[in-house]
């Protein structure tokens, strides 16, 4: 059966949440493989709008959702998001929520660690979302984490404790943070423990199972190719691997059980936090795509950065991800402008290059080449057939399909699950 692997294809914002939810629709399973409570996915279904930052978008419909080994959970937000949405009326239960047993922990203190140094890096900040992710993901690979596994074991978890107080002490003195106590973390861990039990298991295990039931398995992108830690706008670049091949390693299941890799593509490009954006428009249309696209953070509110469509960037993206299609969203939000700009290489010095260079430097100063397609007056908010679409936006959207090496499966023209044209069934191949 085939499987599906979403990823974002820019500096994410993409509008995953959508997509995903409506693929969760056919999938039996939907699995979380990397990042943590930075992410933000919105599903608006009807009336009731989902926020998820942890959940795998799968709940919504009860399917079973498993947080992979490669994400970092903060517990704490993990059971206020189960809370939150048990309000709205989803049903939460170990029955329908896995989260993998080897899977590291956000502590506060990675919190206080993130922000703290962010506070002090001044104008060479990165501009995360302050929520521990990057000193989370500095203690798994430092092998000092603490795992949900280790919670049901308080002797190993006092030495474990001792070993991450070693490494964290001095850095809290260094940067005028309060002490924290062996005994504190311990209260904390007991606290939690019970309340995350239920929902523990060997992940890899579960999927294992569901796989060879033939059950179809939606693998759940967080943040984007941009963002990844290999091949992202380094240091600029959330702390985990973003790109597709994570959904295997970051989940327990083997490199081919990601299945089709779909990338999710804004019809214009968005940033949020610092670092390079060569399509950046800082005149009044770039405000003009900030609030016809609502381009606030889901989970932080800030103000995303608004530019032009690069498909350099994003014909790297569907080369490092291996993506066979794309789902480009809010069309709609470019409606109205007179003629579209559209970036195919960038200028850096007196060279024409056709990639984002891997260099901070570089990066920073590469001009993006423009071409100038015609834009539409019609209002294409909605619109759920190709046929209905300007000639012109389908003009937009071939020509973005041939710059970026990948079809376009699906265009979304608003928030809404139905709102959608489909072009090809990603879940065909
Ligand atoms: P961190 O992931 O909180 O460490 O933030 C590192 C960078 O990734 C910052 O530029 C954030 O704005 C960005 N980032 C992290 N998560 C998301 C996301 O879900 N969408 C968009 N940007 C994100």
């Amino acid at each position: 059966m085939a499987n599906v692997t979403v990823i974002g294809a820019q500096w994410g914002d993409e509008g995953k949440g959508k997509v995903i939810d409506w693929l969760a629709d056919r999938a039996d399973v939907v699995v979380r493989f990397q990042g943590g409570n930075n992410a933000g996915h919105t599903i608006v279904v009807g009336n009731s709008t989902y926020k998820f930052a942890l959940l795998p978008s799968g709940v919504v419909q009860g399917k079973l959702s498993i947080i992979g080994n490669g994400v970092v959970v903060d517990p704490w937000a993990l059971l206020d998001e189960i809370e939150r949405v048990r309000a709205q009326g989803l049903s939460i239960t170990p029955e329908v929520l896995v989260l993998a047993d080897n899977a590291c922990l956000v502590l506060p203190m990675h919190r206080d660690l993130d922000m703290a140094r962010e506070a002090r890096a001044g104008a060479g900040k990165i501009g995360t979302t302050g929520r521990g992710i990057g000193p989370a993901y500095e203690d798994k690979v430092g092998r000092r984490a603490i795992r949900f596994c280790d919670l049901g074991d308080e002797t190993a978890l006092a030495t474990k404790i001792e070993r991450l107080l070693a490494h964290h002490a001095p850095l809290r003195q260094g940067l005028d943070l309060p002490e924290v106590t062996p005994d504190s973390l311990m209260a904390l861990f007991a606290e939690i423990a019970p309340k995350v039990a239920p929902y523990l298991k060997p992940a890899w295990r579960v999927l294992d199972a569901a796989m060879k039931d033939g059950r179809r398995v939606l693998f759940e992108g967080a943040q984007a190719t941009m963002l990844d830690v290999d091949h992202g706008t380094y240091p600029f670049v959330t702390s985990s691997n973003t790109v597709a091949g994570q959904a295997a390693t970051g989940s327990g299941a083997g490199p081919d059980a990601g299945g089709y890799v779909l990338g999710i593509v804004k019809a214009y490009t968005t940033r949020v936090g610092e670092g390079p954006f060569p399509c950046e428009l800082t005149d009044e249309i770039g405000e003009r795509l900030g609030v016809r696209g609502h381009e606030f953070g889901t989970n932080t509110g800030r103000k995303r950065r608004c530019g032009w469509f690069d498909a350099v960037l994003v014909r790297q993206s569907v080369t490092i991800s291996g993506v066979k299609g794309v789902v480009l969203t809010k069309l709609d939000v470019l409606d109205g402008l007179q003629t579209l700009k559209v970036c195919t290489a960038y200028r850096l010095g007196d060279r024409v290059v056709d990639y984002l260079p891997a260099g901070l430097r570089d990066q920073a100063s590469v001009e993006p080449i423009y071409e100038v397609l015609e834009g539409w007056r019609e209002n294409t908010h909605g619109v759920r057939s190709w046929d209905a679409l300007p000639a012109t936006a389908q003009a937009y959207v071939r020509r973005i399909e041939a710059l970026i090496g990948a079809r376009v499966d699906v265009v979304t023209t608003s928030p809404e699950r139905e709102d959608i044209i489909l072009i090809r069934d990603p879940y065909e191949g």
